[in-house]
């Protein structure tokens, strides 16, 4: 009866088994397969009998057959569910990834008898797993590639506009310095005609005219470096409130009736550190291109406050620092700037102003001095409304306020001594040496460091060392250093064209010694050199 029933079954399972649209097959209990549905032979092409035993693995693509078969062997030994997933060759040639699946039956006492398996083809669903990751990948990929393409634009768009600047500058530089050689050559031409037909007239006109425009070429070099953040700054201690109240009938002379002025100082104002000059010079800009701003008149304000500026309030992009500032606002009830205006201000040569009227350096030397004293400039503009710039200059932590430099009078009066002059540059030396003999020094003169040394080792007589800085080789700090080993406290002259790095007085300078920033006029040089001898400094 059991025999009969396990017949029945059988066919039962078989007809079953054929009619599935699923891959079926079956094993023995030694894993062995002895039975395909028709699905099978379809598929893989093959005849009935080639799969039978181990056969079927010729079917199993070579690099998933060991796989497969050590999860058969296992499941074998076990007794466990086959579950495996590989690819079986169709009868093209393509391989199709499958899901296997293989169940044991098991006689009531628990024994193995069969396996019945089944193949179920999940090609398509592989497929669209695998674009899904490779669409995930290329995307990356692609958004990799775009933010690259970004940056290098972003890179050709900034180094374009500086190529922008640097041409405004050069094209700009070229202009007025060709029209103040102009002048400067052909006053020089002229003279130099008069001197050798022995005619006298007008020569003081055209010296003074030549003067002049080497005048206005030493100003424009000046405002450049000062853009460029590499004039020579005196910083000090500075009351700024003081030196702006100095300012006032400054002011009221360059505003005209029209415009009316406030000053407003607390009486608390710390001390600023920044050279006095310099600054009287950029508040003298601010006052000018407001008063340019308002030419049917109105309101100016200069207001100074103490402010601390913590890591919140300071503008990254502008590369503010926090700290103690000393602000100094000029505000004016003017036109204002419009968008692009306010973004090109401080750009050298940039102005709105019609030519002859405006250099455009104007605000780009403000920013360079402002930021070379370890400060920044802020600007706030409305069109229509008016325009706030403000300064902020670092607080000065020494409280030592330099009084006002003592006007010594007497120009050019000798007070004598010996200087040994080093500079390598002969026009300037010889300039230089024609004034202190006019003067009554005696004068030793040298134009490199490796021709003072031996000098200064010597026991010739010596009182001022008047040293250019930007010296080949060993520079004139360099020197002066050297120099003390010798002669310790000789007083020390700088003559600089700009700073070299951080000529900032304080780090620069010791005791006895000072500078003189070029071009200078012999005037200024004849006091700086009495100055040092005094031995104040
Ligand atoms: N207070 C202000 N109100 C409105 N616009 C201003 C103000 N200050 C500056 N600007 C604008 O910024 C431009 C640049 O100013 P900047 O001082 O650098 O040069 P400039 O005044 O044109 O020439 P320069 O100062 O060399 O004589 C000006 O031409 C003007 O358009
Ligand atoms: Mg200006």
């Amino acid at each position: 009866v059991a025999e009969i029933k396990l017949r029945a079954s059988e066919s039962q399972f078989r007809s079953l088994a054929q009619a599935m649209p699923n891959q079926v097959w079956t094993a023995a209990a030694d894993g062995l397969l002895d039975w395909f549905n028709p699905r099978v032979y379809d598929f893989s092409g093959l005849s009935p009998g080639v799969l039978d035993g181990a056969g079927w693995t010729a079917l199993v693509h070579p690099d998933d057959l060991a796989g497969a078969v050590e999860r058969w062997t296992q499941s074998l030994a076990t007794g466990e569910l086959y579950e495996s997933e590989f690819r079986l060759r169709r009868n093209d040639g393509i391989y199709r990834w499958h899901l296997v699946r293989a169940v044991p039956i098991k006689t009531e006492t628990g024994e193995i008898t069969r396996w019945v398996g089944a193949n179920t083809d999940i090609d398509d669903q592989k497929a669209a797993v695998q674009a899904l990751a490779d669409v995930n990948t290329s995307l990356e990929t692609r958004v990799a590639e775009r933010t690259k393409e970004l940056m290098v634009a972003e890179e050709q768009l900034r180094q374009s506009h500086k190529m922008e600047a640097i041409g405004q500058l050069t094209g700009g530089i070229a202009h007025d310095f060709n029209n103040l050689m102009t002048g400067i050559i052909s006053a020089i031409s002229l003279v130099r005609r008069r001197l050798e037909t022995g005619k006298t007239q007008d020569l003081d006109k055209l010296m003074s005219a030549a003067s002049t425009s080497a005048q206005r070429a030493a100003a424009l070099t000046h405002r450049l470096l000062a853009f460029s953040r590499q004039q020579s700054l005196d910083v000090r201690a500075v009351d700024i409130g003081e030196l702006i109240q100095g300012m006032r009938f400054l002011l009221n002379q360059t505003l005209g009736e029209d415009i009316q002025v406030a000053v407003e100082c607390p009486p608390t104002l710390w001390a600023g550190m920044t050279d006095a000059n310099q600054l009287e010079s950029a508040v003298l800009n601010l006052v000018i291109n407001a008063r340019d701003a308002m030419p049917a008149g109105g309101q100016l304000s200069v207001t100074m406050a103490n402010r601390t500026l913590s890591a919140g309030d300071v503008r990254l992009e502008s590369e503010e620092e926090p700290g103690d500032y000393v602000e100094i606002a000029v505000t004016d009830t003017g036109e204002g700037m419009s968008e692009h205006t306010l973004a090109k201000a401080f750009d050298p040569f940039f102005t709105t102003k019609p030519i002859g009227q405006g250099t455009g350096l104007g605000l780009s030397m403000v920013y360079g001095f402002v930021q070379q004293s370890g400060g920044h400039v802020r600007i706030e503009s409305e069109v229509g409304k008016g325009t706030r710039v403000a300064l902020y200059l670092p607080r000065a932590v020494d409280s030592t306020i330099a009084g006002p430099v003592e006007d010594h009078g007497g120009r050019g009066a000798r007070t004598g001594g010996t200087v040994l002059v080093v500079e390598d540059d002969p026009t300037v030396r010889l300039m230089v040496v024609t004034a202190l003999n006019d003067w009554g020094y005696d004068m030793i003169q040298t134009s490199s460091a490796h021709e003072a040394i031996p000098v200064l080792r010597s026991n010739k007589q010596i009182d001022l060392l008047l040293t250019d800085v930007g010296l080949p080789s060993i520079n004139g700090r360099q020197l002066a250093e050297i120099a003390r080993q010798f002669r310790p406290g000789l007083r020390v002259l700088f003559m600089t064209g700009y700073a070299e790095k951080a000529a900032m007085r304080g780090q620069f300078l010791d005791a006895g010694m000072d500078l003189v920033t070029k071009p200078f006029t012999l005037d200024g040089l004849s006091e700086k050199i009495r100055e040092v001898l005094k031995g104040g400094s």
